[in-house]
């Protein structure tokens, strides 16, 4: 036997008792006649003590182990003379009468505890050392805990755990697929599914009309602290539901998510907010509404009065940011930077500050009088002491460069705070989103969204002005979760891969079997996905979903640890039929 008990479990009350622990070795430390070692399991550290005067060649081997070997001991519960209030085995110790070294160790290369000294490139190349540190484990023991709630409760409302397949055929989610040559179909390959979309929507015709699958999605895509290229997604789908139906039923599952794992109640329903007034107030279609600082369009106001810049722009717009008209010239020219990197993209920004004494000063004092900046004022509720920050130019652009700006205010003013959850939905998405360059139109969701009733009648005419009956799951400024009602029929689906520049050839060849399905009686169905691995790390307090999966890649898409992607042998190769050209 290897143990009796675990190394965060003892306590005072089980002084005398006689025990045996395995663990990992923390540390170990002489101390006067004494010799101490931290023994650690993944329930906590129960420190083990050696008396070198009674039993000095016990003491001796205890004093040449190394960090990170595995042993076992027995010995016998003590109370603790110098007690460790930080430890909830603090009050005790084992008094060891013996000792076995399981397993060796070589001294790793970062230290196992909390706060490592290993950068992210050595810890994921030795992720299962990474993987003993507290902090991380605390994250992969939450997330399955709420993997646990999530399949108690939809379990218990009906929904089926199905499992669908990974080797699939391209599935659009507007990524680009990773693919798995077939050795038995000469040049022919099987996408890995970007979601199980098309699987879900065959498991409602086939009258499953609850399903649900905790399950991975692969997307070849760029990388991102909350972007992985195998991530995990609760997929889930209904029959005969309208979006209301959804809505409630997901809705009731993230309080449930919140009261069983935080402990956090909302009682009144999460806000709605439709996608067209996100992007206008928040510059975002995942608007972090922890805070207000909305945008205001002051276009009116600060066109006209001989700004040039702003008088050329479609959309002037401003945000406020409370208390800092205090900010020094400096800070300002650090903030127009910031604004102007790569990443945001704006090209200038333009301050006002409401001083305290009431009085304004602006970088475009010039164009502007004290009135007209009042107006500005009085538009975005600023008050003496606030700074207003305004951008402008194209509308849309402008609006996201601010919502990057208020979201950075907002983090320097600690408004962001990571205790605080405020959880919306976003509805009524465009169904198309049309790219610049090519002018062609592109799911905004996914092909099989359904336009909302009432726009059908704008397909033809105005196709950009169709709404979609699609709806997204916003925590804290994260898309936690996509979904829409569907589109269950032959006619409708194929008007929509027309407007998505599909020949009727190429939609046959690769969604056949789908249209075919929908001429078989389809129920009417809708449903939705959530990016599990972000959940976890909004829960867990992470900024990078890397830290609640078990093995994440790196940045680079690369799995450190394994080495992976690698090249494969030649006999590989030719089974495939597949020739390496080196560019
Ligand atoms: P969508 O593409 O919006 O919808 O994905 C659903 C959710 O999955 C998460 N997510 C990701 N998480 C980590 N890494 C990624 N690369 C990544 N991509 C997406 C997000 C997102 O909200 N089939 C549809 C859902 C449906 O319509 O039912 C879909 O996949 O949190």
């Amino acid at each position: 036997m290897y143990r009796t008990h675990n190394c965060g479990e003892l306590r005072i009350s089980d002084v005398n008792k006689k025990v045996k622990l395995s663990g990992w070795v923390q540390k170990t430390r002489k101390l006067g006649g004494m010799t101490f070692i931290d023994l650690r399991d993944r329930y906590g550290i129960t420190q083990l003590v050696f008396n070198d005067e009674t039993d000095a060649e016990l003491s001796e081997k205890a004093q040449k182990i190394g960090r990170e070997f595995v042993i076992s001991i027995s010995g016998t519960v003590t109370e603790r003379e110098a007690k460790n209030k930080d430890l909830p085995t603090g009050d005790i110790e084992i008094t060891v009468n013996e000792l076995n070294i399981l397993s060796k160790s070589e001294v790793p290369p970062f230290t196992i505890e909390n706060e490592t000294d290993g950068g992210e490139e050595i810890r994921l190349k030795y992720r299962y050392l990474d993987l003993r540190r507290p902090a991380v484990q605390k994250g992969i023991i939450l997330r399955h805990k709420m993997a646990q709630e999530i399949r108690n409760f939809l379990s218990n409302k009906g929904f089926l755990e199905i499992e669908t397949p990974f080797l699939i055929k391209s599935t659009p989610e507007g990524a680009r697929d990773f693919v798995v040559p077939s050795r038995m179909s000469e040049g022919k390959f099987y996408a890995l599914p970007q979601s199980p979309q098309v699987f879900k929507q065959l498991l409602m015709i086939g009258g499953y009309d609850k399903y649900f699958q905790i399950t991975k999605c692969f997307r070849d895509e760029d990388f991102r602290a909350d972007r992985q290229p195998e991530f995990t997604q609760i997929d889930c789908e209904m029959s005969f539901v309208e979006r209301e139906d959804v809505l409630t039923t997901f809705e009731e599952m993230t309080k449930h998510l919140f009261k069983t794992v935080k402990n956090i109640d909302f009682a009144d329903a999460f806000p709605r907010i439709s996608y067209d007034k996100a992007i206008e107030e928040y510059g975002s279609d995942k608007p972090d509404i922890r805070f207000e600082m909305k945008i205001h369009d002051i276009s009116n106001s600060a066109k006209g009065k001989g700004f040039k810049v702003f008088d050329d722009a479609e959309y002037v717009g401003a945000v406020c940011a409370e208390g800092l008209a205090g900010y020094s010239r400096k800070q300002l020219d650090k903030l127009i930077d910031w604004v102007k990197r790569p990443q945001i993209g704006a090209k200038g920004l333009v301050y006002v500050k409401y001083n305290k004494d009431g009085s304004f000063k602006s970088s475009v004092d010039k164009f502007y009088s004290p009135e007209d900046i009042k107006e500005w004022a009085n538009i975005l509720s600023a008050k003496p002491g606030d700074l207003i920050l305004v951008m402008s130019g194209k509308r849309k652009e402008t609006l996201t460069q601010l919502g990057e700006l208020r979201l950075e205010m907002a983090d320097r003013l600690n408004l962001r705070d990571k205790n605080k959850f405020a959880p919306l939905w976003i509805v009524d998405f465009p169904l198309f989103e049309k790219d610049e360059e090519t002018g062609q139109l592109h799911a905004m969701h996914h092909p099989f969204t359904s336009p909302k009733q009432e726009d059908v009648v704008l397909l033809d005419t105005d196709p950009e002005a169709v709404k979609a009956d699609a709806y997204d799951l916003v925590i804290n400024g994260n898309e936690i979760g996509g979904g829409s009602v569907r589109i269950y029929n032959t006619e409708m689906q194929k008007v929509m891969f027309k407007h998505l520049g599909f020949t009727e050839k190429e939609a046959e060849e690769q969604f056949g079997f789908l249209m075919n399905a929908f001429k078989y009686g389809a129920p009417p169905h809708a449903g939705i996905a959530f990016g599990f691995d972000r959940w976890v790390a909004l829960f867990n307090g992470s900024d990078s979903i890397r830290d609640v999966m078990a093995f994440p890649k790196n940045n680079a898409g690369r799995d450190l640890m394994i080495d992976a992607p690698s090249e494969i042998d030649e006999q590989q190769l030719k089974d495939l039929r597949l020739k390496i050209v080196r560019e």
